[in-house]
């Protein structure tokens, strides 16, 4: 079997196409939805991040009120910062981009989002809200990926999914999504202290990888014509290339394609999805606003 290369780049981009509409409708009635994205420091990653975030507000006609603060900034200072956006009525979601420098305390700073403006799902308002399936902002990545099954027409009802890793970020939250009704899938979480990994992917449907390890999930491990998502972004040098690196996922793509029905790319799967969320999630907070 030869499996077919889910798009996420086109999928992506039709949700983007639907949020831009609903933006430009709800500029009509006065409001113009906002989002403010905030990254301290130069993390490499982070930067190109947080420009595909600002690419997206652009193309959705979103006000971006992002701000870049320098590395040395104070756990004070950011924190007053946020305060501040909380407060601005003009301002729908606010997003620190994440690993924050080590001398601020990550927990502290996602706690003060208010929960109105939390695009991110990442408060433990949202991740409770989640948890009992009360409306609340979703987090972005999980919510892509079960966007992009749904998309790709994959039956979900009654399946096997394995969700390799355990990450407030994907792996807790997504294994709580594919087991919710709308999705109902049987689910199994997979980690570092899982020790017959093999042996459960093979029973899988549906694998998502998020282990943030490349190679974590090889052609040997999975049954032929599963489904396999791969969250992972790993920069492994590549003289080839002018940055001097290439990304690739914590999945064996090559091998995997040979024996799976479906899989995500990497880059192009689950990545830009993750961006398009974040456009929904904002324009869900404006709507709400309205
Ligand atoms: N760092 C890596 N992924 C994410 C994300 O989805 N949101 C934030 N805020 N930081 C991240």
């Amino acid at each position: 079997m030869s499996a077919v290369i889910i798009d996420g780049k086109q999928v992506a981009a039709e949700v983007r196409a639907e949020v831009a509409n609903k933006v430009s409708e709800l500029k009509k009635k006065g409001i113009a939805p906002c989002l403010a994205v905030i990254l301290v420091g130069e993390n490499p990653a982070s930067v190109s991040y947080v420009t595909g975030k600002q690419k997206a507000l652009a193309e959705v006609g979103m006000v971006d009120r992002s701000v870049h603060l320098p590395e040395s900034t104070s756990e004070e200072e950011l924190l007053k910062l946020i305060d501040e956006l909380n407060a601005d009525d003009s301002v729908h979601g606010i997003l620190v981009q994440l690993p924050l420098p080590k001398h601020i305390n990550e927990e502290k700073v996602i706690m003060a989002i208010s929960p109105e403006k939390d695009v991110d799902g990442f408060h433990p308002v949202s991740v409770g809200n989640l948890m009992i399936g009360r409306p609340g902002f979703l987090p972005c990545t999980p919510h892509g990926i079960i966007v992009l099954l749904k998309k790709a027409g994959i039956e979900t009802s009654g399946k096997h999914a394995v969700v390799i890793g355990r990450s407030n970020i994907v792996g807790k939250p997504v294994s709580i999504l594919l087991a919710r009704k709308d999705v109902n899938c049987t689910v199994t979480m997979c980690h570092t202290g899982t020790k017959n990994m093999a042996e459960i992917t093979r029973q899988a449907d549906i694998i998502v990888v998020a282990s943030g390890h490349p190679h974590t999930l090889t052609g040997d491990m999975v049954k032929e014509g599963a489904v396999v998502i791969d969250v992972g972004v790993n920069r492994i040098p590549d003289s080839t290339k002018k940055s001097g690196f290439r990304l690739i996922g914590d999945c064996d793509f090559d091998d995997l394609k040979e024996k799976t029905s479906f899989i995500t790319p990497v880059p192009g799967g689950v990545g830009p999805m993750t961006i398009a969320m974040l456009m929904q999630n904002t324009l869900e907070s404006a709507e709400r606003k309205a």
